[in-house]
């Protein structure tokens, strides 16, 4: 099956994009990087696409007189690539709904939280407010409502005692890693699909299905 051309959209950091990078490495992985685009020209997420080889482009929000504008020109530089399916990973502009419909059921983002719980920013520092004992990491399919889209899939980590906004973060970044390329694996291969504002999984369930925490 030909592979499925993945655009990421990144505005800092980019380890999520790597791990998709990495993933993608995989013979049998059913997605390729076509196109890494930042809004933000010092991205560092930029260099460690270019190092991998694949194509990046900057697509500054700042030279826009508006959003529709800016993202028409995301979209042209997007079509170039033949980008059929789009990552955020670390994105920091929110979308007008005109752009988010074009890419109905084929937008995912990732979140540092269990939605629907954390939604926003500073997640793990709303986590430990919360006295939460379960946080985690979800991936979703992007809707107009900033993180409310259907989940696709999540992972869960302990907090534990002495936690801080740094340690949480840390165990919950490696989960991210590990839940992205799967999740995008899931979806290249059909195997969730959105249907209106629901996911359908066509999934068989292995192992304990319980989290506990503490243990
Ligand atoms: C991640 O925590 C992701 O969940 C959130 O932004 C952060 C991006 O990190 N949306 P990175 O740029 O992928 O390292």
């Amino acid at each position: 099956m030909a592979k499925r051309r993945i655009g990421v959209l990144i505005s800092g950091r980019g380890s999520n994009l790597a791990a998709l990078i990495e993933a993608a490495r995989q013979p049998d992985y059913p997605a390729e990087i076509a196109l890494v685009v930042s809004n933000r020209p010092e991205a560092k997420g930029l260099a460690r696409a270019a190092e991998a080889g694949i194509a990046t482009a900057v697509v500054e929000h700042k030279r826009f007189p508006d959003r529709r504008a800016f993202e028409e020109e995301l979209e042209r530089t997007l079509a170039a690539s033949g980008v059929e399916i789009l990552c955020l990973a670390g994105f920091m502009r929110i979308f007008t709904p005109w752009f988010v419909e074009r890419w109905v059921g084929r937008m995912l983002n990732i979140h540092p939280s269990l939605l629907p719980a954390f939604r926003g920013v500073d997640t793990h520092r709303q986590a430990l407010a919360a006295g939460v004992l379960i946080h985690g990491c979800t991936v979703h399919f992007v809707t107009p409502e900033l993180d409310a889209g259907p989940i696709i899939a999540q992972a869960a980590v302990r907090v534990v005692p002495g936690d801080t906004e740094e340690t949480l973060a840390a165990r919950v970044l490696a989960e991210e890693h590990r839940l992205y390329p799967l999740a995008l694996r899931m979806v290249c291969e059909g195997k969730v699909r959105l249907d209106g504002e629901v996911v359908h999984h066509r999934l068989t369930w292995q192992g304990d299905d319980t989290l506990f925490a503490p243990p």
